[in-house]
């Protein structure tokens, strides 16, 4: 019997699935990609499914290329011309989210927005967060930036004179400020201990997100549970139960007008509780939208994760590698700050009307965005059939949009890995997602709804670190000695946390 269960049944499976896909197969080929092997396919390369790893493959295969990960097909995309064919002219079919079983699990089975497929459901969750949670119109979560990038900076004007001459963990500090912007825009002012209890339910998730599960690639073996994985999804889920709820209904139990000033994200979801779902003891709730479309807690928990990993490591490795990338290159850093220094002057800080009149600023953070794209794979799946480039690619298919190679395309860039914004003076090309060489909010339907906001978080921060202080390196380092590897995971960080001595270069005082 346990023969005929752990043998027989899969095998029988896996022939049904090789005849279906060779019957297919005849119509049109799939793309070139490296040979796998029976049964598990190129699974024994997964580790190379990096940015890096498949920029690698397809200098070898090609724009599009093919791998079979055990039951599942899988498609890297690493060139302008097919990105544009996947996001654009065939978006409508490619706008599906592939999510293994965590993730299922994670976002309570596709209730957020950045993992619901395309279709109704989902339009609805991104009008709710392009017109109300991320809108310029939302001005609490500029404020949160304003007020956590100003202390930032009195942080570090600060430091004691024995510190003075100490470097400064840049990436530390550039994550715990994104952490406290989107913190405070989605929950409003909570207290310190709150904030580190969720980073730790966060780094949970972020870990069960990336974890290898044999199911998600031979879904026969998932009722198996064979990694043990249930018993972590469950109380990593619960735990974060537990802490949204209460912030829930401590809001719900506390209710502002619909348009208060400091409303945060929290608050305006709120307005479009299921009234049975926001039942609180002692609370007379009633939901006060005009819309039809009414949102239960779990999609409220489920969007508060999106907002959470979509808007605090991707700014804060974008900040990072804009800090890292200058000081690296002298020239650009004294070109930089000489701007900073004539448009603004050296008795204030930087104003948000400021940013619009810095040129040469804003080439360095498109140079950035492109050498270090913040998410360096789109992850989409199709939703049918489809054909690309005369190359076929099946329904469910999992596609990796390398936005990191593709911003290093040979043919769409001179010398593509040397850092050098000055090609942005006299260019057309921008981030918003006309231009396929040039990625970073991805492009589409499913691309980026924070972007103006993360921008901002970007903009901000990098202007006011330049301009209130001179960096150094530590230690006499040289600027060719910084370490500029990265590691790859839900966004590619600097490997080396960047370190730098900031010394205060204004005439006024920046601790007020
Ligand atoms: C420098 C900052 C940022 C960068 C570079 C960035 C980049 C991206 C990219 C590349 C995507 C996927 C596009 C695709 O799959 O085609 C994405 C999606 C998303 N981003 Fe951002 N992002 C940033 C900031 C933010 C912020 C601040 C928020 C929220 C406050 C946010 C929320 C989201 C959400 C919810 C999605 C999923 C959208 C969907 O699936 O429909 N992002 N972002």
């Amino acid at each position: 019997m346990e023969f005929f269960i752990f043998f027989f049944i899969p095998c029988i499976l896996l022939l049904m699935d090789f005849t279906l896909r060779r019957h297919w197969m005849r119509k049109f080929p799939l793309p070139p990609g490296p040979l796998g092997f029976p049964i598990i396919g190129n699974l024994l390369i997964m580790n190379q499914l990096t940015h890096r790893g498949l920029a690698k493959l397809a200098e070898k295969y090609g724009g599009l290329l093919y791998l079979r990960l055990g039951y599942l097909n899988a498609f890297a995309v690493s060139s302008p011309e097919v990105a544009k064919q996947v996001l654009q002219v065939q978006d409508q079919a490619f706008s599906n989210r592939p999510a293994g079983k965590a993730i299922r699990y994670l976002t309570y089975q596709r209730a957020d927005m950045a993992f619901a497929h395309y279709g109704p459901f989902w339009r609805q969750m991104r009008k709710l967060c392009v017109m109300r949670l991320f809108s310029r119109r939302r001005s609490e979560s500029w404020e949160s930036v304003r007020d956590k990038v100003d202390s930032t900076v009195r942080f570090l004007a600060n430091r004691k004179n024995t510190e003075i001459s100490a470097p400064v963990n840049v990436g530390e500090l550039v994550f715990n400020l994104t952490t406290n912007i989107i913190f405070r825009a989605a929950f409003g002012s909570t207290s310190n201990s709150d904030q580190s209890k969720f980073i730790s339910i966060l780094q949970e998730f972020s870990k069960l997100f990336g974890a290898f599960n044999i199911g998600d690639f031979f879904p026969f073996l998932g009722w198996m549970d064979l990694q043990g994985m249930n018993q972590r999804l469950e109380k990593a889920r619960g735990s974060l139960d537990q802490f949204i709820d209460s912030v829930i209904d401590d809001h719900i139990r506390n209710p502002k007008p619909n348009d208060a000033v400091n409303n945060d994200m929290v608050d305006d979801m709120i307005a479009f509780l299921d009234t049975e779902d926001a039942a609180v003891a002692g609370t007379s709730y009633k939901n006060d939208s005009q819309s039809s479309f009414k949102i239960t807690k779990n999609n409220m928990k489920a969007i508060i994760m999106d907002v959470m990993f979509g808007g605090t490591e991707t700014v804060a490795s974008a900040i990072e590698w804009a800090m890292a990338e200058l000081l690296k290159s002298p020239e650009d850093m004294k070109k930089v700050q000489q701007e900073l220094c004539d448009v603004i002057g050296l008795d204030r800080k930087v104003d948000e009307s400021d940013l619009e009149k810095l040129p040469f600023f804003k080439c360095c953070m498109k140079e950035t965005l492109r050498l270090h794209p913040p998410i360096p794979l789109l992850l989409h799946e199709t939703a049918q059939d489809c054909e690309v480039a005369g190359y076929s690619i099946p329904a469910r298919s999992r596609i990796m949009v390398n936005v990191w190679a593709i911003g290093r395309d040979k043919s769409a860039w001179k010398d593509a890995d040397t850092y050098h914004p000055a090609r942005f003076e006299s260019s057309e090309v921008d981030f918003r997602g006309g231009f396929y060489e040039f990625i970073p909010f991805g492009s589409g339907r499913r691309s980026c709804p924070g972007m103006q906001l993360g921008l901002y978080g970007l903009e901000m921060t990098v202007a006011q670190l330049l301009h209130c202080f001179t960096w150094q390196l530590p230690d006499g380092m040289k600027p060719s000695e910084l370490e500029m590897g990265d590691v790859f995971g839900l966004t590619a960080p600097l490997a080396v946390r960047l370190k730098a001595i900031p010394t205060p270069r204004l005439n006024c005082s920046i601790i007020s």
